[in-house]
């Protein structure tokens, strides 16, 4: 049987951990990628934050929740995982809204609407290979 004593300091010990587990994560929160990253379905897209940040856009342009109200940059920093801000965990073949559950119409409407429109005059490109690129940006670096 352990004592008194000894239970308290796993309990104490548990609560630090617990607390240390926190506070590294507070430390590291989501921001936005400084790297192009890829945009992974069956035709991969390169999407480059930086580009998009440059043009003085909120992330509220792309991203909200499931409520779709639009998402703030405190409010991505606020989340413990990236999964919820993958389009696809929303958008998919249970999604309420039958016209939002397929990648080309939702990903066209996002992306593609705004180039067609432009930012301050600046259009984006809109040729399907301006953003379709055969492979993986990652799989082309390591050849
Ligand atoms: C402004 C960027 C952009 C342009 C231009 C664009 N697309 Fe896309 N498209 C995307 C993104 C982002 C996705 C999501 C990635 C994926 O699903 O592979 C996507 C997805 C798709 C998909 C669905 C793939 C899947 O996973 O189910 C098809 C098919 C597609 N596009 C075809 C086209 C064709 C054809 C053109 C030209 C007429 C085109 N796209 C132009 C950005 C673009
Ligand atoms: C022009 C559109 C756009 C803007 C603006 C934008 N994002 Fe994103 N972001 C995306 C897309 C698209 C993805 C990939 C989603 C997917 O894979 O389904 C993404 C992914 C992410 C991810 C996950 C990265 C990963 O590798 O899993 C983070 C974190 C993120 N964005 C943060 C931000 C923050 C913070 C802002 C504002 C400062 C922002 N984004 C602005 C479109 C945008
Ligand atoms: C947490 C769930 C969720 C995620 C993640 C999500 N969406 Fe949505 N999205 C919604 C909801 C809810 C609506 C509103 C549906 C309606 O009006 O029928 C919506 C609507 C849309 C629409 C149509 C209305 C509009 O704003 O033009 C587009 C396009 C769209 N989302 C694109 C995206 C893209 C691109 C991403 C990833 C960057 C994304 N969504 C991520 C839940 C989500
Ligand atoms: C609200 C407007 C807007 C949205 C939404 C948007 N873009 Fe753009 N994008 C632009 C503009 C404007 C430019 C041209 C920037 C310039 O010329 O400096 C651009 C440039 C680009 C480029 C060329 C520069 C580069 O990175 O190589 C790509 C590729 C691109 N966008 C992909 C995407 C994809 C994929 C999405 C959707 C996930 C998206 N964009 C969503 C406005 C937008």
């Amino acid at each position: 049987m352990k004592s008194k004593a000894s239970i308290a300091a796993i309990i104490t010990t548990v609560v630090g951990l617990a607390l240390g587990i926190t506070a590294v994560q507070a430390e590291d929160p989501l921001k936005a990628p400084t790297e192009p990253i890829t945009i992974d379905g069956k035709k991969p897209v390169q999407f480059d934050h930086a580009v998009h940040q440059e043009l003085g856009l909120d992330c509220a342009e792309c991203h909200h929740d499931g409520e779709h109200t639009p998402r703030t940059a405190e409010n991505i920093a606020a989340l413990s995982d990236s999964e919820v801000l993958q389009c696809a965990t929303c958008h998919n073949e249970e999604f309420a809204n039958p016209e939002l559950r397929d990648r080309k119409t939702v990903f066209h409407a996002n992306c593609r609407e705004c180039h067609q429109e432009g930012v301050n005059g600046k259009k984006g490109p809109t040729k399907c290979s301006d953003c379709h690129v055969k492979k993986a940006r990652k799989a082309i670096e390591g050849c």
